[in-house]
């Protein structure tokens, strides 16, 4: 089975999220399913660089030689990091400083429309059989970013491969000017409430989650919390109407990636045999963060993006009651700047008790999970959350907003599932201040009974995070959906 994945970032390649991390895990996980992933990328520098001395293995001449898209395009084959690669090169729309989707400035590209509309239009030339040896049976298409190539292939021939299209974060919707129309070359019968018309603009999202074949979402939870008014941003209708086609498949993390027996990151390594060297990693993030108080003191991990949807506001106003309990916090994350400031603030008013890093850190995010007693995720919504389940496996309890992927993955340590031996971590609802300072409080109580801790930590060093069962599911609705251009 040959399936062409379409995304715009991809772990290890360009990563500013989750995304990066699935789009990066599945091709492996999905191999011993038969199934063989190429992976379609922009060419943005870093990916350019990585890729090295690949050779184009086509040209897109006559499609990007015009005013519409701007520019020359090829496209470079690399297999790197097990990944068998397709990439983008168009230096015009790709090729620039600041991050994938923004300016050094943090501003949005103003023409992210056609950038992201190029890469979605290759997907499609590659899925009509723009390359003869290599013609894909499916296009799985990731978020707004891709979300035309399924419209694309939808009004294109009728000989298509068949399309699945995952969407990671409702959020992000990926909208655009009616004007562009003709420019993104979709026709004009795509201008309706059926096609890519939303609310007045083309909606990119709206147009992968209605002209695909199958949706996907990714996990359980959220397939369900989407199709409500409250939760659906807009969408809920669309995705009532096709709730037959809509399948809520859970991430998994990738667990050589994320090996406690074998990380690099780590200051000693660990599994769930032979815990001595988390005290070491837990030692190491107490000194790297500068955290200073009683070493028994709980250490609270965080590693997030700092904004609203991982309910960080919520976290700065019940820093009190966690200082209170006697825990102390290691928090690495970016984003917001006033969540930025307002947790630098903390750290300068808290030292020893507070260790705040602003930025992008890997390598700090690996010792955080290694050294971390609690990993916190107060998130307002969640499609599934990935550092939970790296929280797990590295034997940091999770304590969680019961929202998304974070209540399929977590067993809430209440009286029933404490008594059946069952627990690993905390949940707590609604994600508002007093929920969560009452989750410490739970928390706290769980630290002071050791056995209690101990036997919650071995379950969750046990729990499945892996991508086995999802990657049979997606082979499967690959199968469904096989077609050949
Ligand atoms: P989202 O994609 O919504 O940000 P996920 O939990 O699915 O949330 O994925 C986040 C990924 O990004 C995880 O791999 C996490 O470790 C990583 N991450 C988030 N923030 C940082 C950071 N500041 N430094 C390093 N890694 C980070
Ligand atoms: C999005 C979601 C996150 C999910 C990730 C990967 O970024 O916010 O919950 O884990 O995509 O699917």
């Amino acid at each position: 089975m040959r399936v062409l994945s379409v995304a715009s970032e991809c772990f290890p390649l360009i990563k500013t999220g989750g995304l990066a991390d699935v789009v990066g895990a599945l091709p492996a996980a999905l191999a011993p399913e038969a199934v063989a992933v190429r992976t379609l990328l922009p060419g943005y520098p870093e990916v350019i660089a990585r890729a090295g001395a690949a050779g184009p293995i086509h040209v897109f001449d006559d499609l990007f030689g015009d005013d519409l898209f701007g520019g020359p395009a090829r496209l470079l084959a690399v297999r790197m990091a097990g990944l068998d690669l397709l990439i983008l090169d168009a230096p015009h729309l790709y090729a620039r400083p600041g991050g994938p989707y923004s300016d050094p400035q943090g501003r949005d590209w103003p023409d992210n429309p056609r950038r992201f509309a190029a890469l979605s239009w290759a997907a499609a030339e590659i899925g009509r059989g723009a390359l003869p040896g290599w013609v894909p049976q499916v296009v799985h298409a990731h978020d707004w970013q891709a979300g035309l190539a399924p419209a694309y292939l939808h009004y294109g021939a009728a000989a298509r491969p068949g399309t699945v299209f995952t969407v990671h974060n409702l959020a992000f919707q990926g909208q655009c000017d009616a004007s562009l129309l003709s420019a993104l070359r979709l026709p004009r019968e795509a201008w309706n409430i059926d096609g890519v018309e939303y609310y007045g603009s083309i909606g990119t999202l709206k147009a992968g989650l209605r002209l695909s074949d199958r949706i996907t979402t990714v996990s359980p939870t959220y397939a369900r919390e989407i199709t409500t008014p409250a939760e659906g941003m807009g969408l809920d209708g669309l995705l009532r109407a096709r709730s037959g086609v809509l399948h809520g498949i859970l991430n998994g993390i990738d667990e050589a990636a994320w090996d406690p027996a074998r990380d690099p990151h780590l200051a000693a390594p660990f599994d769930a045999g032979h815990l001595e060297g988390r005290e070491t990693n837990r030692m190491a993030l107490r000194a790297r963060m500068g955290l200073d108080g009683a070493p028994e003191a709980l250490v609270v991990g965080v590693v997030t993006r700092l904004t609203g949807q991982k309910g960080m506001d919520l976290l700065l106003e019940a820093l009190p009651a966690l200082l209170g309990h006697g825990m102390s916090l290691a928090l690495l994350g970016a984003g917001e700047p006033r969540l930025e400031a307002g947790f630098q603030a903390a750290a300068a008013a808290h030292p020893g008790r507070i260790g705040i890093r602003i930025g992008y850190d890997e390598s700090l995010a690996h010792l955080i999970q290694g050294g971390c007693d609690a990993l916190l995720v107060p998130s307002r919504f969640e499609p599934c959350g990935l550092t939970q389940l790296c929280a797990l496996r590295y034997g940091a309890l999770p304590v969680v907003a019961r929202v998304g992927g974070l209540a399929d993955t977590v067993i809430d340590a209440n009286e029933a599932a404490l008594a059946a031996g069952v627990a690993t971590g905390v949940q707590f609802a609604p994600t508002t201040g007093p929920a969560l300072e009452s989750a410490l409080a739970r928390l706290a109580a769980l630290w002071r009974d050791r056995g209690v801790w101990a036997t919650t930590q071995a379950n969750a060093l046990h729990a499945p995070v892996g991508w086995a069962r999802s990657a049979a599911r997606y082979a499967a609705l690959y199968r469904e959906v096989t077609r050949t251009a």
